[in-house]
């Protein structure tokens, strides 16, 4: 038997292509009626802004992705061994870096099948497809194009036991209502045997929070600006990036940091791709592009309960700055 010459087993699914482009503009149009005005994931995250992104994650500043890593690099023979997955179903899977970890574990172990990669960024999807079965011959991927708010009922069916990754802290980038709906969609999705495994970053002294949204080389500001381009180019929006300063501040009421741009004059947005619509901002009105909530044990553990899982365990890093939970999909109450 040979595989070597094989082409590589690789599907993508776009599911954002199905009325997608419809209910994303409408996703824009939503948030600049909301106050304060916000933008969905997807203006952040288009080719240009997942490459901006994977730079963040190399800055020293970023302690998230280092910790994660170094958590995943020494706990995933572990969390391998113990649920025996041979599947890997990755929410927001971006580039893929601190993935391999897992992989590695689960081909080590000779359970590994099959890679899902799951993100909104159609070029990251493909990119970390290929790469991985290169890395991995034999390993099947089976990438999805979507937004995990929306299309995760639409995943293909298991290929077996299944570890669902939802790294990075993204679930942070969601508010209380959304972040519970998402935890139960995950529950949802588990069956007895498949295990969670949650990134979530912990509430530490702010100003080492703060440093690594407003990093001294201007790589978040960058990141956080690519979405007026990504807006003039998908909506037809006229936005002038001079007239725009991006900020990251602390809030220490909801534990979380806000990130998005001020408007330095009053000035008016046309969007030829929403029917011409004008939006009026003020002088210093604050258009948010994220949240990035940070979280204590407990409130972790409550979520994650409140959502219908048991915490296995909740491992961290030496430091104590960063966290990934084991998480069981209890019965049916
Ligand atoms: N997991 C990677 C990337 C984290 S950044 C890491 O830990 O480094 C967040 C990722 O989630 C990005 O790749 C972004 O494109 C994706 N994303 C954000 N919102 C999304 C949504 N609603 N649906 C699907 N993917 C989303
Ligand atoms: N999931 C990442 C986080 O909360 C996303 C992120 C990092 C981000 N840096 C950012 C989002 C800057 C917007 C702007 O850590």
């Amino acid at each position: 038997m040979t595989t070597s010459t094989a082409a590589p087993d690789i599907r993508v699914d776009d599911l954002l292509d199905e009325g997608g482009s419809d209910s994303m503009a409408e996703n824009v149009r939503a948030g600049l009626a909301a106050e304060p005005k916000q933008l969905p994931p997807w203006c952040l995250y288009d080719e240009r802004g997942s490459a901006l992104f994977d730079r963040i994650t190399e800055l020293p500043e970023y302690y998230p992705t280092r910790c994660e890593r170094a958590i995943l690099n020494r706990y995933a023979p572990e969390i391998v061994a113990s649920t025996g997955a041979e599947e890997l179903l990755e929410l927001g899977s971006g580039v893929a870096s601190k993935t391999r970890a897992l992989l590695y574990a689960m081909a080590g172990a000779g359970t590994l099948r099959r890679y899902v990669p799951f993100d909104v960024d159609a070029t990251v999807v493909e990119r970390s497809a290929e790469e991985l079965t290169t890395l991995y011959p034999g390993l099947a991927v089976h990438g999805v194009v979507g937004d995990f708010e929306r299309h995760i009922e639409d995943l293909p069916e298991p290929a077996g036991r299944r570890l669902v990754a939802f790294l990075g802290g993204t679930i942070g980038n969601l508010g209380p209502p959304e972040r519970a709906e998402m935890l139960a969609r995950l529950r949802s999705l588990l069956r007895p045997d498949d295990r969670l495994l949650l990134g979530a970053d912990l509430v530490k002294d702010p100003s080492v929070i703060v440093a690594a949204y407003d990093d001294s080389r201007g790589m978040t500001r960058t990141f956080t600006a690519n979405a007026l381009r990504v807006l003039n180019r998908e909506l037809g929006a006229d936005f002038e990036l001079d007239a725009f300063e991006p900020f990251a501040r602390w809030d220490e009421a909801h534990q979380r940091v806000e990130l998005g741009l001020l408007a330095r004059s009053a000035q008016r947005v046309r969007f030829a791709g929403l029917d011409g619509l004008e939006v009026a901002f003020a002088a210093g009105e604050k258009l948010l592009t994220e949240i990035s909530s940070k979280f204590t044990r407990a409130r972790l553990e409550h979520e994650l309960v409140e959502a219908g899982f048991r915490l296995e365990r909740l491992l961290s890093d030496e430091d104590d700055l960063f966290s990934v939970s084991v998480a069981v999909p209890e019965e049916a109450r």
